[in-house]
């Protein structure tokens, strides 16, 4: 059985999550209310007062952004009955956009969800490198976005040290490693690619990319990594900005 109400609030330094997948039906992540309230528990018990939902725009997923804010008010109604005492904020919600050829998309022709700030949350294929996607970042930018690249350490085809990589932080792109990556959730070319990325100073945000409660219970282990305790004391993110 796991511990839901975790003692150990390890990521208190963070203060506020900006990448997760806990706005009900919409994508692979929660499926109902009820695992929404669980995770977001598990969240605060871990330390999050803050926490926005980002979920998948992308073309497996073809989210419309008027009908992604309509379920994130329904839901923020129902959540409102829950006890404050242990919930986090739910902020607001973005987006994670999906850069790849099926779904790149030209800036100002939609209402894209941004994080605070015109922060945008954008990943690539986990697959495929077939796509180029620095001329569509430059766009972006050009229009004031700030981009927030989430998870580098789980494309197989990019390492710390690749061109693609050199590239987008000279245009000022922001990383976000994954918080379970470091505790081996996703294999440990992964894990050993964001610590890397945080001990090189390119990894600005750390978020935890919560699907369901799988994640929440992984996350209530990854609170006890002292490798992961180590390094949230020797490093600063952005997050709390947020
Ligand atoms: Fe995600």
């Amino acid at each position: 059985m796991f511990r839901l109400f975790n003692k150990n609030k390890t990521f208190d330094p963070l203060g506020t999550d900006m990448h997760c997948h806990l706005l009900p039906g919409v994508d692979d992540g929660s499926s109902n209310i009820g695992e929404t309230i669980n995770c977001l528990k598990t969240l605060y018990s871990v330390g999050f007062k803050k926490i926005y939902f980002t979920p998948h725009f992308q073309a497996h997923y073809p989210n419309n952004e008027d009908d992604i804010k309509h379920r994130f008010a329904e839901l923020k109604k129902a959540i409102a009955k829950e006890d404050a005492n242990n919930m986090p904020e739910v902020a607001e919600v973005a987006g994670e956009y999906r850069f790849d050829d099926k779904f790149a998309r030209i800036p100002g022709t939609d209402n894209v969800l941004t994080l605070p700030g015109k922060r945008l949350l954008c990943e690539f294929s986990l697959h495929f490198n077939d796509f180029a996607p620095l001329p569509f970042f430059e766009e972006y930018i050009k229009m004031g976005y700030k981009l927030i690249l989430a998870h580098p350490e789980r494309y197989p085809y990019l390492n710390i040290h690749s061109e693609q990589i050199m590239k987008m932080k000279q245009m000022g792109i922001a990383f976000q490693v994954n918080i379970l990556s470091l505790n081996g959730f996703y294999g440990k070319s992964a894990m050993k690619k964001g610590f890397e990325y945080i001990e090189h100073g390119m990894s600005e945000y750390l978020g935890t990319d919560t699907h369901n409660m799988r994640y929440g219970k992984a996350l209530l282990q990854t609170a006890e990594n002292k490798q992961v305790q180590k390094m949230l004391k020797n490093h600063r993110f952005q997050n709390s900005e947020i």
